[in-house]
C-alpha cells in the first residue's frame, strides 16, 4: 500500500550533524524521529552486560531477536531509548558503546533482526530515520533520500565538543582518530555498508552550521513533497 506522508532517509558518517539535523528536520515538518543508531548501541549495551562477544555474530544475533528494544516519546528532547522498558539513553552514549555499536553492526545476523523492527516504525511515513543503509536497504524506496556528510577533521572535532557538552572528558585527537576508525569500519563492511544511495541528495556540513543545514535538509523534502 502506498503511504500517505513520506518516509525521509537520512544517512551519514558520524559527526556529520545526523542526529542533530535530524532532530530538528522531524520538529519543522511534524515528522516521528527514528534514530536507527542508537538500536545498535542497544545491542552493544545489552552484548556487553550480557558478557556477549562483539565477535560473535550468532550469539549476537539471538541476543537482538530477543531485546525488548524500543523509543518512548520524550517531550524534553529525541525519543528515548528503552531496554526492557528501562531508559538507557545516556548509558548508549559512551565512546565503548560507539565503538561496539560499530563492532555489532558488522554482523548479519544482527542487522536481519532490527530490520523488520526499522521497516515496523517508518512503515507509515511521516518520518525521519537517520542512520548508514536507511536509503539503501532498510528504505530503498524512500520518498527523500539524503546524505549528510562534513570532512573527517570537522566530523571528529564535533563529535568531541558532543562528548565534553555530557561532561565525557576525551582527548580530542584521539576522538578525531576514533570517529575516522569507526566510519572506515562501516564503510568497508560487507553487509550494508555506510554509502549513498544512488539517488540520494549531498549535504556538506563542513563549512555551515548545523541550523543552515537543517534549512537546506527542509528545502529538498518540501521541493520533492511539491513535485
Ligand atoms: O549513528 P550512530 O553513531 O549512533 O551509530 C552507531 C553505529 O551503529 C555506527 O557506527 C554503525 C551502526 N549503524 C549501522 O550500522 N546502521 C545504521 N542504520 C545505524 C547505525
Amino acid at each position: 500500500m502506498k503511504r500517505s506522508r513520506p518516509v525521509v532517509a537520512i544517512d551519514g558518517p558520524a559527526g556529520a550533524g545526523k542526529s542533530t539535523c535530524a532532530g530538528r528536520l522531524a520538529n519543522r515538518l511534524g515528522y516521528v524521529l527514528v534514530d536507527t543508531g542508537a538500536l545498535y548501541r542497544g545491542v552493544a549495551l545489552a552484548a556487553a552486560e550480557a558478557g556477549i562477544s562483539f565477535d560473535d555474530g550468532p550469539r549476537l544475533g539471538e541476543l537482538t531477536r530477543n531485546l525488548p528494544l524500543r523509543f518512548a516519546p520524550n517531550a524534553d528532547g529525541p525519543p528515548k531509548l528503552m531496554i526492557n522498558d528501562i531508559d538507557r539513553s545516556a548509558d548508549i552514549r559512551t565512546p565503548e558503546i560507539s565503538k561496539g555499536a560499530s563492532d555489532v553492526s558488522k554482523h548479519a545476523e544482527v542487522r536481519d533482526a532490527l530490520l523488520g523492527l526499522q521497516r515496523k516504525l517508518g512503515e507509515d511515513g511521516g518520518v525521519v530515520l537517520e542512520g548508514r543503509d536507511i536509503g539503501t536497504v532498510v528504505f530503498p524506496d524512500a520518498e527523500v533520500k539524503i546524505f549528510l556528510t562534513a570532512s573527517e577533521k570537522v566530523r571528529g572535532e564535533r563529535r568531541w565538543h558532543e562528548l565534553r557538552a555530557r561532561g565525557v572528558l576525551a582527548d580530542r585527537d584521539q576522538t578525531v582518530a576514533e570517529v575516522a576508525a569507526r566510519d572506515l569500519q562501516d564503510s568497508q563492511r560487507p553487509v550494508a555498508p555506510l554509502k549513498p544511495a544512488s539517488d540520494a541528495i549531498h549535504v556538506d556540513t563542513s563549512e555551515i552550521d548545523l541550523e543552515a543545514a537543517v534549512s537546506q535538509m527542509e528545502s529538498i523534502v518540501r521541493a520533492k513533497l511539491a513535485s
